[in-house]
């Protein structure tokens, strides 16, 4: 039984003061709900004083990304122990965005991957195809290589942690969501791909996430897909009242 998981990547929005009283609205509106694991994700200079408030509720805290050393000389980058340490349970690692802007590849998406795992970190792993992709049917390729690229030496143990999120990018911040058979139509691909590669078990227990324009309108119907066991919400989950609204939505799957 995979519990409903959703969670707010607030991106680079929020200062400290406008996050803590986010948070506190968060926790207020969701304070008695327990059929789905909540987390956000904030910026890494509001990390500790969102968990300051979170700390003591059903809400987690996760990152956005980190670097995969834990110390040394890597000028402007932060670690899986120093999340740790202001309170992180989770990380979100190759966002489309950091793809994008940031040359991520699938090589240090693995590294990140592996070393949030071994420092006991939960990866949220994004995948997603470009709309160029998709119309040249390149869709279903493009996700089994970054799958594998992500999980390139992540031995089972190790992947039976993970989170994925199938985020299409371009229903990334354009309002255009995938449609639910769409989304579900490759959140099914992905588990087949955890199967080829794992077991049958861990297709079945890994929860995958949907990413791309989730609303309080679409979250419904999006839930309902067998194989969509919650959400990345980007731009409706910087408000504090729809994010609220779409965690009730999609409690006890
Ligand atoms: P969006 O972003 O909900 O604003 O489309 C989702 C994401 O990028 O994680």
């Amino acid at each position: 039984m995979r519990k409903s998981f959703i969670a707010g990547n607030w991106k680079l929005n929020k200062q400290v003061s406008e996050a803590v009283e986010t948070s506190k609205t968060i926790k207020e509106g969701t304070k008695n709900l327990s059929g789905v694991d909540i987390c956000i994700c904030p910026t890494f200079t509001v990390l500790k004083s969102v968990y300051e408030i979170t700390k003591d509720s059903n809400i987690s805290l996760g990152a956005q990304n980190l670097w995969y050393e834990n110390q040394g000389a890597y000028t402007g980058e932060i670690g899986a122990s120093s999340l740790l340490d202001v309170g992180c349970k989770y990380v979100i690692i190759g966002h489309s965005e950091r793809r994008k802007y940031l040359n991520e590849s699938d090589e240090i998406i693995a590294h990140k991957t592996l070393s949030a795992l071994e420092a006991g970190l939960i990866p949220i792993v994004c995948i997603g195809e470009t709309l160029e992709d998709r119309e040249s049917d390149k869709a279903q390729k493009v996700i089994e290589t970054q799958f594998s690229g992500a999980c390139k030496n992540l031995p089972a143990d190790k992947f039976s942690k993970i989170i994925i999120a199938y985020e299409p990018v371009w229903a990334i911040g354009t309002g255009k969501t995938a449609t639910p058979e769409i989304a579900e139509g490759m959140h099914k691909f992905i588990r087949q791909l955890i199967e080829n590669k794992y077991t049958k078990e861990l297709a079945e227990n890994c929860r995958i996430l949907y990413g791309g324009s989730v609303t309080p309108a679409n979250i419904e119907s999006l839930m309902k897909e067998k194989d969509i066991d919650g959400a990345l919400v980007g731009g409706a989950s910087l408000a504090p009242e729809s994010f609220i609204e779409i965690v009730k939505k999609s409690q006890n799957k």
